[in-house]
């Protein structure tokens, strides 16, 4: 055995590195390249997020359309043709993504769910898929038709075309939450319900959050959406896509109908509007 395996650890002083939940380095995804249709939608994206023991961050990624934000969320998820990116690294807990897995969970705005099942079972399908026994998943989809504030009497055996928009994306959001994932990345999945119904579906997902430990990663065109829910705000520039700011924004802890109704809520709001204004006006965007 060499001397060098004997060596004590390392002094504590040494700069320790934090894990990472998700880390971009240098990301860029080009579609369709070498054709004339080559179109590159992110460009030379890098950020990280560190594994907090215990905590898992909100991230909103704000953006105008078509500026790349579902091509960010779909790298991290692994999902094709996003995935793989053309260039850079796409790491989660460290790791190069090589497609999907059951550390990240994903909602969409278009409501995905199987029309043919039950509430319940579209819920417990997850469990399914893993072999868990028919009495034990519907008693824990039965829990989450409670935790995403349905009805387990009344809601847990009618089907997707009885559902309202929002309760469709209860169903979305306890069908991923059920199979606890490290990571939850949403794209914009409040974005076709009516004001209230959205407002109500924000302080659910922040009370979710607080109780799931997970990451979320949380795509929005809604600045009032991105400072009422975000820890962190990336807001990305138009077509290619890069990080132009990163803002810290601690969260009122006030349901979103008060919180939104404040005077600095108001105030961030107006610096974001501002600042992706002038970006566009920049860029000739008008
Ligand atoms: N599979 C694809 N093939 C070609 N272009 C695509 C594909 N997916 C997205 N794009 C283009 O890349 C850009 C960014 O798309 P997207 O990530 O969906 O933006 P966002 O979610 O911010 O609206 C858009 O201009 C879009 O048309
Ligand atoms: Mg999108």
């Amino acid at each position: 055995m060499s001397n060098e395996a004997l060596a004590p650890n390392p002094p504590t002083d040494a700069p320790q590195e934090l894990p990472k939940v998700v880390e971009f380095k240098n990301v860029t995804k080009t579609y369709s390249p070498g054709t004339p249709r080559a179109y590159t939608a992110i460009k030379d994206v890098s950020f990280t997020v560190d594994d907090l023991p215990g905590v898992g961050e909100l991230i909103a990624v704000l953006g105008p359309s078509g500026c790349g934000k579902s091509t960010v969320l779909r790298l991290i998820a692994g999902l094709e043709p996003q995935h793989p990116a053309t260039s850079g690294e796409v790491l989660v807990q460290g790791k190069p993504v090589t497609g999907p897995g059951a550390d990240r969970g994903m909602v969409f705005q278009e409501y995905t769910a199987f029309d043919n099942r039950t509430v319940l079972d579209n819920i417990a399908f997850g469990l399914e898929c893993l072999g868990v026994p028919k009495p034990v998943r519907h008693q824990r989809a039965l829990e989450w038709i409670g935790k995403v504030g349905l009805c387990p009497e009344r809601d847990a055996f009618k089907y997707p075309h009885q559902l309202s928009g929002g309760m469709r994306q209860r169903v979305a959001i306890a069908r991923t939450l059920i199979l606890k994932p490290r990571i939850l990345l949403m794209d914009e999945p409040f974005g076709a319900l009516d004001p209230m119904t959205r407002l109500r579906m924000q302080d659910l997902l922040i009370d979710l959050w607080k109780c799931a430990e997970a990451t979320v990663f949380f795509v929005t065109h809604s600045i009032e959406e991105a400072v009422f829910l975000g820890d962190r705000i990336y807001i990305f520039s138009s077509a290619p896509g890069t990080i132009i700011e990163e803002i810290h924004a601690p969260r009122q802890k006030l349901p979103a109908v008060e919180a939104q109704a404040l005077p600095e809520f108001a105030e961030r709001v107006r610096y974001i509007r501002e600042k992706i204004a002038k970006m566009e006006s920049d860029a000739g965007v008008l």
